[in-house]
């Protein structure tokens, strides 16, 4: 089985207007040439005009949440169809910030999931333990088992990826050593084989939290290390594309 082929996605988090769209321009004009797919992903209010921008690029434009109904009776949300719909091609699920402040369990993101594929999006499906939970020695227990519960079977034969964000590690600047990244990313893989067979050594396994242009090349070498979910640092046309071109 060849190894994944890497992943670098932006997460833009609530930032962003047309104002922003020149940033996402400058790293289209000038990403190529890398071993990674690279994907940004602007607030929903974005995704079609940054499609639209980025048309013929090989940046890619997803989403970062979406609703597991294809239509109906929802006020202020928004569809993995209608996500697709806007020009995304992927869409990150279960994020750290949408499990503790929407309340999305593990169950849920299951079900966005297969809203995702149904629409024919990439999933990012994301996981990762709190300090506490590190501190309490339960960080692989607690990872491993947001993957088994959080990642449908329908998964199989699609294209998606994982994405480990330790929660104490999001937007502190901390970040975990490379070898507690390299353990729970082994735990990880190892997981996605116990659920998919041989097919689990397919999809890339990115990392994120607090990733920089500092700190990227050390972390995107680490074994099963497939890329990086890039949050503050992918606001910045020149912070990201010094984490891509660190690969
Ligand atoms: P950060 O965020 O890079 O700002 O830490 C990562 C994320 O939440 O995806």
């Amino acid at each position: 089985m060849t190894a994944p082929t890497p992943l670098i996605a932006g997460n833009w988090k609530m930032n962003g207007t047309a104002a922003s769209l020149g940033e996402a321009l400058a790293v289209a004009a000038q990403q190529g040439g890398g071993r990674a797919r690279v994907a940004i992903c602007p607030p929903a209010t974005l995704i079609q005009r940054m499609s639209a921008a980025l048309a013929g690029s090989a940046v890619m434009v997803g989403a970062q949440d979406c609703r597991a109904e294809e239509a109906g009776a929802f006020t202020g949300d928004v569809s993995a169809e209608m996500l697709a719909d806007a020009g995304a091609k992927l869409v990150i699920l279960g994020h750290s910030e949408r499990r503790a402040g929407h309340g999305e369990t593990d169950a849920l993101v299951a079900t966005k999931v297969k809203a995702a594929l149904r629409a024919g999006l990439e999933p990012i499906i994301c996981v990762g333990e709190t300090l506490d939970q590190r501190k309490a020695g339960d960080a692989l227990g607690v990872v491993t088992g947001q993957v088994r519960g959080s990642l449908p079977p329908e998964l199989a034969g699609k294209a998606w990826s994982v994405a480990y964000e330790p929660v104490w590690a999001i937007g502190t600047g901390l970040t975990p050593t490379t070898s507690e990244i390299e353990e729970m990313h082994v735990a990880i893989r190892a997981t996605l084989r116990d659920l998919f067979g041989p097919e689990g050594a397919g999809p890339a396994i990115l990392y994120g939290g607090s990733v920089k242009p500092s700190n990227a090349a050390e972390i995107l070498h680490a074994a099963e290390v497939g890329g990086a979910l890039v949050g503050g640092a992918s606001l910045k046309a020149d912070d990201f594309l010094g984490i891509i071109r660190a690969l």
